[in-house]
Order: structure tokens, then sequence, then C-alpha cells
């Protein structure tokens, strides 16, 4: 096994810090081998910019949908966003963790999908028939992602009925939206609630979830998220009317 690890956390001494020096000890002692994206101790950059284009970068023309036509297939596109190409052309397995901020992922992580996937390596590549490949087909296919979240909020309130709404919701961006539009299988994400107060046991019992998670990577069944192309959605990709009738949000897009 072959695993990549997204780590976006300013703090190497924080419990996400601990969750990640844990979870890479142990995918070692499994016998994986692992690399490491610990973006903010790589330093970086958060932001798309001309820089990211090389001599493909918009001209004094206007250009329609200026910041998809990145330079991939020119291999134009900046040294630090290919290494990061290279990284994921050799894993089969992802870890994304950041610390839960403001309903999101930290900045820093949200600037490395938006430089690192990029049209034509993460999507907007064709079928033969014509049809996009994306939502569970595309470049990334056959690799495995998983999301290793800690957020402050307690577990009551993450939830059906909760204030903070249920985490499948907070991460259908990321889960649906991003790694399973670019083809990956993503698998149930891993969160831990309260993690502003952790005490020794609660520490103890989430390590022990990790190492639970970690050594049932390849085998563990993803979320079932429909496929675009598998017959589910019709010629405007909407979900047919036939499935999950009477239904709407983003639990539809499960099977
Ligand atoms: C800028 C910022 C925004 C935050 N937003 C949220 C949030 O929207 N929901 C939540 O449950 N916790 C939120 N938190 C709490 C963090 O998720 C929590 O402090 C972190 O996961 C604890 O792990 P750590 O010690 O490794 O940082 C936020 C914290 C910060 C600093």
């Amino acid at each position: 096994m072959n695993v990549l690890w997204i780590f976006a956390h300013p703090e190497p001494r924080s419990l996400g810090g601990a969750l990640r020096d844990e979870g890479l000890r142990t995918l070692r002692a499994q016998g994986a081998n692992v690399r490491e994206s610990d973006l903010y101790a790589m330093k970086w950059k958060a932001v798309v910019d001309a820089d990211d284009f090389g001599s493909a970068a918009p001209s004094d023309r206007l250009i329609v949908g200026s910041t998809s036509k990145h330079a991939f297939e020119t291999g134009e596109l900046s040294d630090d966003i290919r290494a990061e190409h290279e990284k994921l052309d050799w894993a089969d397995t992802v870890i994304v963790q950041f610390p839960l901020w403001w309903y999101g992922m930290p900045a820093i992580l949200k600037g490395w999908f938006d430089r690192v996937f990029v049209k034509g390596f993460t999507y907007g590549v064709r079928r033969p028939d014509g049809k996009t490949s994306r939502y569970g087909e595309g470049a990334l296919a056959g690799k495995r992602a998983m999301v290793l979240l800690t957020a402050g909020a307690p577990e009551a309130t993450v939830g059906p009925r909760g204030v903070n709404g249920e985490i499948d919701d907070l991460l259908f961006p990321l889960q649906h939206g991003t790694l399973w539009y670019a083809g990956m299988s993503v698998l149930p994400p891993l969160t831990i609630c309260g993690a502003d107060r952790v005490s020794p046991e609660q520490y103890d019992d989430a390590v022990a979830t990790l190492h639970g998670r970690l050594r049932t990577l390849s085998t563990r069944d993803p979320i079932p998220f429909r496929s675009q192309n598998g017959g589910d959605y019709d010629e405007h990709l909407v979900l047919r009317a036939e499935l999950a009738p009477g239904r709407s949000g983003n639990g539809v897009h499960l099977l």
C-alpha cells in the first residue's frame, strides 16, 4: 500500500499533530509505504496565481474559464504542483487530515486542492464516448481517500438535529465534489469531535479508533456515492425522478 498523508495544521504539537504522528507510525509498522505533504512545514502557497501557469498565463485577451486553462498538458505547471502530482500518481491511498475551521478546511488545504487538482490531471478527461469522466470515473479512479478530521464541536451537536448539521453535509464539498469528482473511492471519514477538550482516556480512544481505521484502509467499503455515468442521472445530470422519489439534498446522491 502506498499512502500519501496530507496534513494541514500549523502546530505539530497539537492533537492533530499527535494523531498524524501516530498514524504515520502505525502505517509504517503495517508495512505500508508512506509519504507526507505537511502543508505548513512545506510553506505551501495557498493561492492560485499566474506563476502557476508558466508561459500559458493569460494574455491580454479575455480568456473565458482562464483558471481552468492550466498548463498541465504542456508541462508548464510550477515545480511544487508537479511534485504533488508525482506523489498522487505514486499513491494508491490518500489521507486528508485537517482541523475543522469555520465548517471547512483550513485555507492552506483548500489552496492545495485548488492548485493541485488541475484540469487534465484530476478532471476534464473525456471517455471514448465523449462523456466527461467524473464522479466515480476519472484520473484518480482506483485510488482510495479518507478524511481524518478534528472538530471542536461536541459529538451531539454534529448530527441530524445538532446545531452544526451533519458531518456528511459539512464534508460533501470535499468528499463528493472533489475526491469522488476526481474518481477516488471515498472511505467514511474519521471525525474526532470535542477536540478542544480531550482527556487522556478520550485520546486513547481516538488513537484506538485511528488504528482500526488504518488497518482496514484497503478493505472497508467506500461511501456509496452514485456514479455520474452509471445511468442514475439524466442528460442534464439531474437524478432521475424514480430514484430517491420525493427526496432532495446531498443524501440523494448515495445509492
Ligand atoms: C479558525 C478556527 C475555526 C474553527 N471552526 C470550527 C468549526 O466550524 N466547527 C468546529 O467544530 N470547530 C471549529 N474550530 C475548533 C477546531 O476544530 C479545533 O480547535 C481543532 O479541531 C482541535 O484540534 P487541534 O488541537 O489539533 O487543533 C475552529 C477553530 C479555529 C482555530
